[in-house]
């Protein structure tokens, strides 16, 4: 594989060999680890705030005796007037073996693709309110350490659904993995048209029975000019709380990808209860981010 763009650039045995390959990096010491990519490079240029997503790709790296660096826009020459096509060619001279990118605009990846030089696998870090494929993988990684016959499970995706690529990549990826019983639940205007027939009617219909919760943050950052949304009733309406919880199964997990908003979708007695798996998540993505590298430069 080359590049990783969308979560269905991979099969339902890609997936699983990628979670094979985690299990397998978990056991290795930390030495015979760093020999696994020793000496390559990853760049990683990030035109969007990340915490999580951000670390863990370099911690990733690092962990397989690969240097990283990173480029957040603050400190970049985009503020000196640099087009984005200059700063990927100028990237791209310096013949990293991996270029890790984020950015606010849907599909660019694609258009990186076309001109980046062989030799440098592209990663999609998270593109607009497409695609976020390495969240997926630590997602569904997460959810199959708890949980058997993934296939089978009832998942909740719950919250501002519309400009989430977290919600997008997920779907697909447990489409994927054949897992067609997905329940989504949010405002009418942020549920996208092409999941209707997986629109719950209200909350205590998409938690009734779940197996897996998943909490969406408001992503106002990619609300339109005209999209509007009062979050003043958000927290009574979509947030979760323990007594909501309730309507789950009695061993339900329950996710978020970070950053939560703590009493706006999520209450604290949620978020840090024993269902919560949201830093196991976190843990989790260090780990399936090595072997996403790791497969790639293999
Ligand atoms: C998500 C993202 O950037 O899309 N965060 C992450 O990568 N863990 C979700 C979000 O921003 O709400």
């Amino acid at each position: 594989m080359q590049h990783l763009l969308a979560i269905n650039d991979l099969t339902a045995a890609d997936i699983q060999a990628l979670f094979k390959r985690a299990d397998n990096l978990q056991k290795m010491t930390v030495s015979e680890r760093r020999q696994r990519q020793l000496g390559k490079t990853a760049l990683c240029l990030f035109y969007e705030n990340s915490t999580r997503t951000l670390m863990s790709f370099q911690l990733a790296a690092q962990n397989l005796g690969m240097q990283a660096s990173a480029l957040t826009m603050a400190y970049s020459s985009t503020q000196k007037g640099e087009t984005f096509d200059d700063t990927i060619k100028t990237l791209a001279a310096m013949a990293p073996d991996t270029l890790i990118m984020r950015h606010p605009e849907n599909h660019i990846h694609q258009h990186v693709k076309s001109f980046l030089p062989k030799g440098i696998h592209l990663i999609n870090a998270g593109d607009g309110q497409n695609q976020h494929p390495s969240q997926a993988l630590l997602d569904l990684y997460t959810i199959s350490q708890h949980k058997n016959n993934i296939e089978q499970l009832k998942v909740t995706v719950i919250g501002d659904i519309k400009h989430s690529r977290v919600a997008n990549s997920l779907i697909d990826g447990l489409s994927l993995l054949g897992n067609n019983n997905i329940h989504l639940y949010g405002p009418a205007n942020l549920i996208p048209k092409v999941h209707t027939g997986k629109t719950a009617e209200n909350l205590k219909q998409a938690l009734t029975d779940s197996d897996v919760v998943v909490m969406l943050r408001i992503q106002k950052e990619r609300f339109a000019s005209d999209e509007s949304l009062d979050i003043s009733t958000w927290y009574a309406q979509y947030g979760l709380d323990s007594e909501k919880l309730k309507w789950a199964k009695a061993d339900a997990i329950v996710l978020h990808p970070g950053p939560m908003n703590r009493g706006i979708e999520i209450a604290s007695e949620v978020a840090d209860g024993p269902q919560s798996v949201i830093l196991e998540q976190v843990k989790n993505g260090v780990l399936i981010r090595q072997a996403i590298l790791d497969h790639l430069l293999s």
